[in-house]
């Protein structure tokens, strides 16, 4: 199913686009079907990356020659990403895999963005099975935790990993940590920025202002576009 979705998605792309590489398995999966693309359309793109994990599987599949960093480049053209959880009314959370920093930066610019995500990704509301996660200042994770549980409740962890063979805080592609917070109930849209009022918070998975986004949803019928 993601690769029916990203293959459509992949049909978007025009000849000398500047595209937003997303973060996480669908976005990889869009990828490898751009990268069919360039190579049977003899397509001319420009990437810039959302992750260091997307970058390496851009360079994996051949697209390396294409890549770009974000500072060189003055638009973005289209962006595809994928979500963890969305509503009916394009509000988006993010982050499941910790990139959601930079998806913002490249999402929210991008002139057209297209969310790819299986049909079962579509919930009433957010979050539904996922935290929420808050990227933030390693040195504030504690002090920050505290003020969101005190100002709106539920629980804030923490992300931990078992990297290099060691248990200890997941670390971001921007040297920071991540808090996954459980509020005790639906979220409203301007949460996405008084959260960013709290002094260590860098940014999180909620993604309310892109309500112009094309989504494409996949089930076992086929894709189509919500
Ligand atoms: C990563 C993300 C991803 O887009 C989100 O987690 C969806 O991932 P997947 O396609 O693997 O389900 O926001 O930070």
């Amino acid at each position: 199913m993601k690769h029916l979705l990203a293959r459509k998605a992949a049909e978007y792309i025009r000849e000398g686009s500047i595209v937003g590489l997303g973060s996480g398995s669908t976005a990889k999966a869009f990828i490898e079907e751009l990268a069919k693309r360039v190579r049977e359309d003899g397509l001319t793109v420009t990437l810039v990356s959302t992750s260091v994990d997307s970058e390496l599987k851009a360079a994996e599949v051949g697209l390396d020659k294409y890549l770009a960093p974000l500072w060189a480049v003055d638009r973005i053209d289209i962006a595809v990403d994928g979500a963890d959880e969305l509503t009916r009314d394009r509000l988006f959370l993010k982050g499941g895999g910790g990139a959601m920093f930079r998806e913002k930066v490249v999402d929210y610019r991008a002139s057209t963005l297209i969310i790819i995500a299986e049909s079962h990704k579509l919930v009433d509301r957010i979050p539904a099975r996922h935290p929420i996660p808050i990227e933030v200042l390693p040195a504030a994770w504690r002090l920050v935790a505290d003020d969101i549980v005190k100002r709106w409740g539920g629980k804030a962890v923490l992300r931990v990993c078992q990297c290099g063979g060691k248990l200890g805080p997941l670390v971001t592609d921007n040297g920071n940590y991540i808090l996954d917070w459980a509020p005790p109930g639906p979220i409203d849209p301007a949460l996405e920025d008084e959260l960013r009022g709290i002094p260590g918070v860098i940014e999180s998975g909620i993604f309310s202002k892109r309500r112009d986004a094309v989504v494409l949803l996949a089930d076992e019928r086929g894709v189509f576009e919500l």
